[in-house]
C-alpha cells in the first residue's frame, strides 16, 4: 500500500448530513461536509485522548465535534474549541488532526492520502470520456476480501477472459487458438502501464447483448494501471463504439478493498440533448433500466472473478517473482509491478511488517501524513513507517 494518490472514499450521493468512518490504508478517516456542503475528509483520532470524530457529530459552524470532551475541529483538521478551557482560550497548536485534500470527482469523493504539495501530486487518472456527451456513465461501489494488487492484477490479466467470464471468451472451447501474443503498448506513462490487443468476437450469448454488437468478427480490448489503485479496461466493438471501464480501488487493509467501477458506453442510450418534448419524459427512463442492466451485468462479471481470487494464494502479492511462473500475457502485470517499485523508491511504500506489529501490540496508532506536515513539526500521532526512499 503506498501513501501519495487520490483514493475513492465515499459516493457524493451517499454523504449526508452525518458523519462517516472509512477505513483506508489500515487507518480510519471521517468524512463529512461542512456547512457549505463541502466535503472533508480528517483522520478519525481524536487528538486529545484518541476518540473516533467519526461518532461525534457534525456542527452548524461546520466543524466536527468529538463525542468524547467536545473537541471541535474544521475542515482544515485544526482545533477551534475545547469546551473544558472555555470558548475564549484559544486551543494549543498540537491541537490538530491530519485534513487531506479533498475533490469531488465522477460522483466520488477523492482524498490525496498523503503530504506532496499540489504541484507535485500525481493526478486522478484523467477520463477523457467524462467531457464527451455521446458516453454515459454509471458508477457502483461493492466490496471484496482480497488485497487490492490482487483485483488490479486480475483486470491487466487477458488470458483469464477465456476461462473465467463465459461472456467474454469461448470457454476454453478454441484453446489451441487462443494464444495471448499481440498485447499492443497502449496509454504507457509515468504513472502506469497498459495494453490493447484484438481478437475474434466471442459469440452472443443474451439478447440484450445483440443490442451493443453483430456476432463475428474482431473485437479490441485492453486494460491498464495509474498509480498503484486506479485502473481503465477498454472493450472495442469496432472503431467507434464500446464500453470503458474506470476502476478507483481503496485497499481497505491487506485483506479488503472497496472498488469504485465507472462504466461509460458510448450505444445503448438516448442522448437526452438531442430529445424532443415527449423524448425529454420517456428517454431518461428508459435510460436508467438500460443502466441498470448495465450496473446488474457489471456485478455478475465482478463476481465471476472474486470467485478465482478469493482463493489466489499466497492472499498478498509475492515479494518474489520467481515464486509465480509468467507467461507473455501476464507481461503488464510485471509492469505495474515495475511501476510499484518506482512508487516504493519515491518513499512512498507503507511498510506493512512495521504497521503489523503496531496493531498486533495495539499501543500505537499512526497517521498517514498529510500535506500540513510539512509546514508544521508538532503532531500528536506519528507518521505511518514508509519503506525507506532509494538513495539512488
Ligand atoms: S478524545 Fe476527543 S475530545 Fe477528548
Ligand atoms: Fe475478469
Amino acid at each position: 500500500m503506498y501513501i501519495n494518490f487520490w483514493y475513492p472514499i465515499v459516493l457524493c450521493k451517499d454523504l449526508g448530513a452525518l458523519p462517516q468512518k472509512v477505513r483506508i490504508l489500515s487507518h480510519d478517516f471521517v468524512v463529512f461536509r461542512d456547512e457549505q456542503g463541502t466535503p472533508a475528509v480528517l483522520s478519525d483520532t481524536c487528538g486529545h485522548r484518541g476518540a473516533s470524530l467519526s461518532a461525534g457529530k457534525c456542527k452548524e459552524d461546520g466543524t466536527i465535534q468529538c463525542p468524547y470532551h467536545g473537541w471541535r475541529y474544521n475542515t482544515k483538521g485544526v482545533c477551534t474549541l475545547i469546551p473544558s478551557i472555555g470558548k475564549t482560550t484559544k486551543p494549543p497548536p498540537r491541537a490538530r488532526v491530519d485534513s487531506y485534500p479533498v475533490q469531488e470527482k465522477h460522483g466520488i469523493v477523492f482524498a490525496f492520502l498523503g503530504d506532496l504539495p499540489e504541484a507535485e501530486r500525481p493526478p486522478i487518472m484523467p477520463i477523457p470520456e467524462a467531457e464527451d456527451p455521446q458516453w454515459r456513465p454509471t458508477l457502483l461501489t461493492f466490496d471484496v476480501n482480497y488485497y487490492y494488487e490482487r483485483s488490479i492484477e486480475n483486470g491487466l490479466d487477458p488470458a483469464h477472459n477465456e476461462y473465467v467470464h463465459p461472456t467474454h471468451g469461448h470457454s476454453g472451447e478454441r484453446e489451441d487458438t487462443y494464444i495471448m501474443t499481440d498485447l499492443r503498448p497502449h496509454q504507457n506513462n509515468i504513472w502506469g502501464n497498459g495494453f490493447l490487443s484484438s481478437f475474434d468476437a466471442p459469440p452472443i450469448r443474451s439478447r440484450f447483448w445483440k443490442l451493443f454488437r453483430k456476432p463475428g468478427g474482431k473485437m479490441e480490448a485492453g486494460s491498464g494501471t495509474y498509480g498503484p489503485n486506479h485502473m481503465w479496461t477498454y472493450i472495442n466493438f469496432n472503431a467507434k463504439t464500446g464500453i470503458h471501464q474506470f476502476m478507483f480501488e481503496a485497499p481497505i487493509d491487506e485483506h479488503n478493498t472497496r472498488i469504485f467501477l465507472l462504466c461509460y458506453r458510448n450505444l445503448g442510450f438516448f442522448r437526452i440533448d438531442r430529445a424532443g418534448f415527449l423524448g425529454k419524459i420517456f428517454k431518461p427512463f428508459l435510460n436508467r433500466l438500460i443502466d441498470k442492466k448495465i450496473d446488474q451485468r457489471n456485478m455478475v462479471i465482478a463476481m465471476q472473478d472474486v470467485k478465482v481470487i478469493n482463493n489466489l494464494k499466497p492472499t498478498l502479492t509475492p515479494p518474489l517473482r520467481t515464486r509465480e511462473l509468467m507467461m507473455p500475457a501476464d507481461r503488464v502485470i510485471h509492469e505495474y509491478r515495475d511501476k510499484l517499485l518506482s512508487f516504493e523508491e519515491r518513499g512512498w511504500r507503507i511498510d506493512l511488517p512495521a504497521l503489523r506489529k503496531a496493531h498486533e501490540t495495539g499501543d500505537v496508532i499512526y497517521a498517514i501524513p498529510s500535506p500540513e506536515r510539512r509546514q508544521l513539526n508538532t503532531w500528536v500521532l506519528e507518521n505511518v513507517p514508509l519503506i525507506a526512499k532509494s538513495e539512488a
